[in-house]
């Protein structure tokens, strides 16, 4: 055995997590799973937490179940909050999709600056978040400035300053890079975002449940994000949504819907919101992907998101490591950070094959990865059901088709 099997072996009978791949419903083909990032894996508990709310609350509740439904999207604010997003209470709440909650955030943060005429994003942003905020842009006659970052490098407070001045209202930023896995240093934005009297939107679609995140100490004002990443809840899982507590009573949330409203079963003419983080509800939450995310959400705070992050920073040094050693000379160039303290849950290799590459993986060696245009691929182990070996065995199958 080479010494390098005996490392990766010695930190699989080592890993604190191990036991929580049991958790996890394997599938048929016996896939590596290392897109965790775009999907996260069904849990037994998730799977449990449906069949339960279908069988014993829709079949036999009926509609009796609205009495219990309706506090899920803030009991799972909560739960999000206090062990995922350092947030005290009453500041989150699960509704609608990240898309929906970025134009809520937005709108509502133009809504406390209507004087100021500029937002400003990072051009190598997820997609939809430029959209939304292009939308915004041509519906309410602002200006959009889009950072020319660098994308494989967390976007530096330098690099973001020039964009700023005294009309700036609402920058948005994710905290980590979708392609490349960069980690931004949530603080230091908000930071320089407030030095200009701004407000800051943090994504947080891909550092949910793989990175700490701390954002009231952070001094963050608004923040949306995924649960069907890292967080494992679904295809379709609703989005969670976070506003600032002193922010909240000011604001003007832009989608007035009934599940907001102070009198939501009186029917009455005039809206109401209710005080507090329940204003950005709009309409009947899906109990269904609710209860799924609650499974799913009790499996990642059993294991605790500083035990997720001590393995995934080893779990990607690992791939760097073996990156430099197997795939470097065949040609790919590493697209992340090298420092852990930069990187999210992911790493990405780039190679003028990738998009051949990314399907052979998966048909030649059962390994599924992502790949993202133009010659992108990213490797994301979860760490709560990605071993050591699958880290090493994924890299190694990519290595063995390069030398084909
Ligand atoms: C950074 C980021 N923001 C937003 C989204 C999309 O959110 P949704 O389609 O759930 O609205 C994604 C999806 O992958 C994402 O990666």
């Amino acid at each position: 055995m080479s010494e390098l099997s005996q490392q990766i072996d010695r930190l699989d009978q080592e890993d604190v997590l191990a036991e929580f791949c049991a958790r996890f419903v394997p599938d048929v083909l016996g896939v590596n799973y290392l897109d965790g990032n775009s999907l996260g894996r069904l849990s037994h508990d998730a799977r449990a937490a449906i069949v339960s709310t279908i069988d014993d609350e829709w079949g036999n509740e009926l509609i009796r179940g609205w009495e219990h439904w309706t506090e899920l999207s803030s009991q799972l604010g909560e739960t999000l909050g206090s062990q995922l997003l350092g947030a005290a209470p009453g500041q989150v709440v699960v509704s609608d999709s990240t898309s929906v909650n970025l134009y809520k955030a937005i709108l509502s943060a133009l809504s406390l600056l209507p004087d100021r005429k500029v937002l400003v994003a990072d051009i190598n942003d997820f997609p939809t978040d430029r959209f939304i905020l292009e939308g915004i842009a041509a519906s309410n006659g602002l200006e959009l400035r889009l950072i020319a970052s660098s994308m494989n490098e967390p976007v530096g407070p330098d690099e973001f300053a020039p964009y700023l001045d005294d009309d700036v209202a609402v920058v948005v930023m994710s905290q980590v890079n979708y392609r490349s896995g960069a980690l931004n240093d949530l603080a230091r934005l908000a930071y320089v975002t407030h030095s200009v009297g701004a407000l800051l939107v943090a994504d947080l679609s891909h550092s949910v449940g793989a990175v700490p995140i701390a954002l009231d100490a952070d001094d963050v004002d608004f923040a949306v994000g995924c649960t069907y990443k890292y967080v494992n809840g679904g295809p379709g899982s609703p989005a969670f949504l976070y506003a600032r507590e002193r922010l909240q009573s000011e604001l003007t949330q832009p989608i007035w819907g009934w599940f907001s409203a102070a009198d939501q079963f009186q029917m009455g003419l005039r809206y109401e919101p209710v005080p507090g983080i329940g204003r950005f509800l709009v309409g009947t939450p899906p109990v269904l992907q609710l209860a799924a995310l609650k499974g799913a959400l009790g499996v990642v705070c059993d294991a605790g998101i500083e035990r997720i992050r001590q393995k995934s920073v080893i779990q990607t040094e690992l791939a760097i490591e073996l990156f430099d050693a197997h795939l470097a000379p065949q040609g790919f160039r590493l697209a992340s950070p090298r420092d852990p303290a930069k990187r999210g849950g992911h790493v990405t290799f780039e190679h003028s094959e990738a998009l051949s590459f990314s399907s052979s993986l998966f048909s030649d060696h059962r390994v599924l990865v992502d790949y993202r245009v133009p010659n992108r691929i990213r490797f994301a182990p979860s760490p709560l059901y990605t071993s050591f070996a699958q880290v090493y065995e994924g890299v190694m199958a990519l290595s063995k088709l390069a030398a084909r």
